[in-house]
């Protein structure tokens, strides 16, 4: 049995969605409180946590992958494994079949009583006893509003300003894995946000399923975002992600007016057939979104524009599909995360449609969409040649430590050699940018005046 005196290290891995790291901060933070440390190796750990993702079978997969590999490790030594988020949620039953490895399940909403959970875990463990903890019920409340996260180091954190979703598109299992839509407390998060910048954050990005859902008393989205930006040392704000149903000219207005709000929107699409958006449930057009993007862009020509897609939806033809082709061809965002329909339990298409596009088609149409959007990409980037653009910086880039890495306002990765620019993370620096590829701008010292 462990000494009362050494403290439980716990080993904590996120998959998913940006949410998903801003949870892993919050169960860092509700667990450190109860005198759990956390270590980055696996095997110095007394407790593996997961943070899962069940948007699509793949991310479902890859837990599945990392889970079979934490068999062996258990065979080895005392180890209690909880499985967090989404997954937890929806597949309580599913993950049985991973027993005796699971110890412990805890939903998106459950992450107060996680330090209890484990600590039972581990008791049971200690005495021989088969008893699994399971807190996976959601709450139509729970914000998490009175915990500070335990932050990332870095340039940028995290606010969730709301959780949940009650759209019901009709591919999604987030209305089931994270329940009803909430929106936390206004002066709270601007009272985060002060102390976000006097900790030496540079970025803030607002966080929510469907961010125009906000609503708290007579604040909406337009207002919170503003009064954000408002906190002196935040040099930039940003968002993920509004819904085109009900994006408010309001919320434009303060992305335009702001020169501290990123000029940047994630506006997920999905189909560009009226028919398929239907299924969807998406309650939009494709000549509604088409009108949103015009107005856009004619508030701000230089906006840069992000979207979802998903092909081979439920009965998508490929008249369907070549709507999707025409719009994003006519659209030119300048990136797009584009998917294969993957059917999830107890969606609304998992009970009411039949996943009748092949994988091949599937498969050729992810394809085709993906070499016309590079394309597009590499020239919307191409345009910022010979331009100057505010960087703020990062690090180092992924590929190589002689390169340093940062973002420009809409979001674009840019790199330079820090042989010839030096820069500390957390610089906003003018960079001449004198390449691009369809991913990544390059840079060198600003040019001359
Ligand atoms: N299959 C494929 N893609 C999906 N997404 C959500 N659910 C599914 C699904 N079942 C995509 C949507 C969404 C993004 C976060 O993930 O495009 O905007
Ligand atoms: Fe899922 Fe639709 Fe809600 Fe986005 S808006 S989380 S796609 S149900």
């Amino acid at each position: 049995m462990k000494a009362k005196s050494t403290p439980t290290h716990v080993h904590l891995e996120t998959f998913g969605c940006q949410m998903n790291e801003y949870d892993s901060e919050l169960v860092r933070s509700l667990m450190k409180q109860d005198g759990f440390v956390f270590t980055d190796e696996r095997e110095r750990a007394d407790v593996i946590l997961m943070n899962t993702c069940a948007i699509r079978e793949n991310a479902h997969n890859k837990v599945y992958k990392h889970l079979s590999e934490l068999k062996k490790l258990k065979r080895q030594r005392p180890l209690v494994v909880g499985v967090l988020g989404c997954m937890a949620q929806n597949l309580k039953e599913e993950l049985t079949d991973f027993q005796p490895l699971v110890d412990v399940l805890a939903g998106p909403d459950a992450y107060r009583q996680l330090p209890m959970l484990i600590r039972n875990a581990m008791r049971s463990q200690e005495e021989g006893v088969d008893q699994k903890e399971l807190a996976v019920d959601l709450s139509e409340y729970e914000t998490y509003h009175d915990i500070v996260p335990d932050r990332n180091d870095g340039v940028n954190a995290w606010i969730a300003v709301m959780r949940g979703c009650d759209n019901f598109c009709s591919f999604c299992v987030v209305p089931y894995t994270r329940g009803r839509e909430r929106s936390r407390d206004p002066e709270g998060i601007v009272q985060e946000a002060h102390r976000i910048a006097e900790q030496g954050f540079k970025q803030i990005t607002l966080l929510g399923q469907n961010v125009n859902s906000y609503r708290f008393d007579d604040w909406d989205f337009a207002r919170l975002i503003t009064a954000v930006a408002d906190v002196p040392g935040i040099e930039r704000v940003r968002f993920t992600s509004p819904h085109p149903k009900d994006f408010p000219l309001s919320l434009l207005e303060a992305v335009v007016s702001h020169p501290n709000i990123c000029k940047q929107i994630h506006l997920p699409l999905q189909s560009g057939s009226d028919r398929i958006l239907g299924l969807m449930n998406r309650t939009y057009t494709n000549k509604e979104y088409r009108v949103l993007v015009d107005r856009i862009r004619t508030l701000r020509s230089d906006i840069v524009l992000s979207t979802d897609i998903i092909c081979g939806f439920c009965g998508e033809s490929d008249a369907e599909f070549a709507e999707t082709y025409r719009l994003v061809e006519e659209t030119r965002f300048h990136s797009a995360f584009i998917f294969k329909y993957s059917e999830r339990k107890n969606t609304i298409a998992a009970r009411k449609f039949s996943d009748d596009v092949s994988e091949p088609v599937k498969t050729e149409r992810v394809t085709r969409l993906f070499d016309l959007q590079r394309g597009i990409s590499y020239s919307r980037n191409r345009e910022y040649l010979k331009t100057t653009v505010p960087v703020l910086v990062e690090g180092d880039a992924k590929r190589s430590a002689a390169q340093g890495m940062g973002k420009s306002d809409g979001n674009i990765t840019v790199i330079w050699d820090k042989r010839v620019i030096s820069s500390q993370p957390g610089d906003m620096v003018s960079l001449a940018i004198y390449d691009a590829s369809s991913t990544t701008l390059y840079a060198e010292r600003p040019l001359a005046n």
